[in-house]
């Protein structure tokens, strides 16, 4: 017999609910554009970080300085899907140490959302607000448990999605949480310059890696979602603005997932790098892609 009134009940509560999410979400985009919109507007005025101090004293990473490298163990540590994050756990702190200020456990498990803004926000010198949005990110696979393992991260088109530089797609490849060198040396490769990624490079590339996914992955998810088309060229203008689009700190960084001895981010705004300037940059690579461009001489689509 079907509750006529319990179901009522659970109709109206899950309204106020919806409700609820969808005000403070809202609460959450004006704050943070409204503090986002001071810190890219104040940055010109203000000097930019020296070179050797763009991430503060005291922090993993100052002067170039890290902590040291140890390669994730596989079947035992968590990894994700980003190089960024798992670079983080690769020189960071073992399980036993409860410092945590500015770098993330190495065995990649359990992190708290306000460890991860923090390590993100210092490390690649990005404004308090780019590192919230970027952290808003993970969580959506938060359950209510206040904290999640890196391979959380693994599932597909929340952040992770086809595509991907330097990951074949997850119908080939369920395990995104390791980088594939053959694809790495191949994004690598499309500097024009043979130093620097440009951001005609990363338009390219990404033009190149959608087509060739789109033919040979029965399962492609991408041309739907405008969504993760963004957020990949939001990968690719981190890189360009963090890295310069430099291939040898590059190679370090996507291959062996650390930093570079003396690597420091080269974008060096005094209140960090903003949610305005990463977007302004990732529409500049998104709407320069082409999936039907001609392809450069030597370039085949890749299967897997
Ligand atoms: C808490 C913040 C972050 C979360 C939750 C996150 C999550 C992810 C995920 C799930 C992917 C896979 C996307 C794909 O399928 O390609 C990814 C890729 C990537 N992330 Fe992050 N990320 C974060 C912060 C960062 C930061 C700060 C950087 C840069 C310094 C960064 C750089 C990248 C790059 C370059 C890729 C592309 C890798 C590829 O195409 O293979 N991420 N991130």
């Amino acid at each position: 017999m079907l509750y006529y009134f319990k179901i009522a009940a659970n109709i109206l509560i899950r309204f106020a609910k919806a409700v609820f999410d969808l005000a403070l979400f809202s609460v959450f985009v004006i704050q943070l554009t409204v503090r986002d919109l001071i810190y890219t507007v104040t940055n010109p005025f203000l000097p930019s970080r020296r070179v050797g101090n763009v991430i503060p004293r005291g922090y993993p990473g100052h002067g170039g300085s890290w902590p040291e490298y140890t390669a994730p163990k596989r079947g035992e540590d968590s990894r994700s899907p980003c190089p960024g994050l798992n670079a983080l756990a690769n020189h960071g702190i073992s399980r036993l140490s409860n410092k945590t200020e500015g770098i993330l456990p190495n065995n990649g498990k359990r992190i708290t959302y306000t460890q991860l803004s923090h390590a993100i926000q210092h490390a690649y010198n990005l404004a308090p607000t780019l590192a919230s949005q970027l952290t808003s990110a993970a969580k959506q696979l938060d359950q209510g448990r206040g904290w999640i393992d890196l391979h959380d991260l693994n599932v597909l088109n929340v952040v992770q999605h086809d595509a991907s530089f330097t990951r074949p797609d997850i119908a080939f490849c369920p395990d995104q949480s390791y980088p594939h060198t053959d694809l790495v040396e191949r994004l690598l490769d499309h500097a024009s310059d043979g130093k620097h990624l440009s951001l005609a490079d990363f338009s390219y590339y990404s033009g190149l890696r959608r087509a060739e996914c789109k033919r040979s992955n029965g399962q492609y998810t991408l041309s739907g979602s405008f969504l993760h088309k963004m957020i990949g060229s939001g990968t690719s203008a981190l890189m360009y603005s963090i890295f310069g689009g430099n291939i040898e700190a590059l190679r370090v960084w996507l291959v062996d997932e650390r930093f570079m001895d003396g690597w420091e981010p080269r974008n060096r705004e005094a209140l960090g790098h903003t949610i305005a300037q990463a977007l302004a940059t990732s529409l500049a690579v998104e709407f320069s892609i082409d999936e039907k461009q001609a392809l450069r001489t030597g370039d085949v689509f890749y299967h897997k």
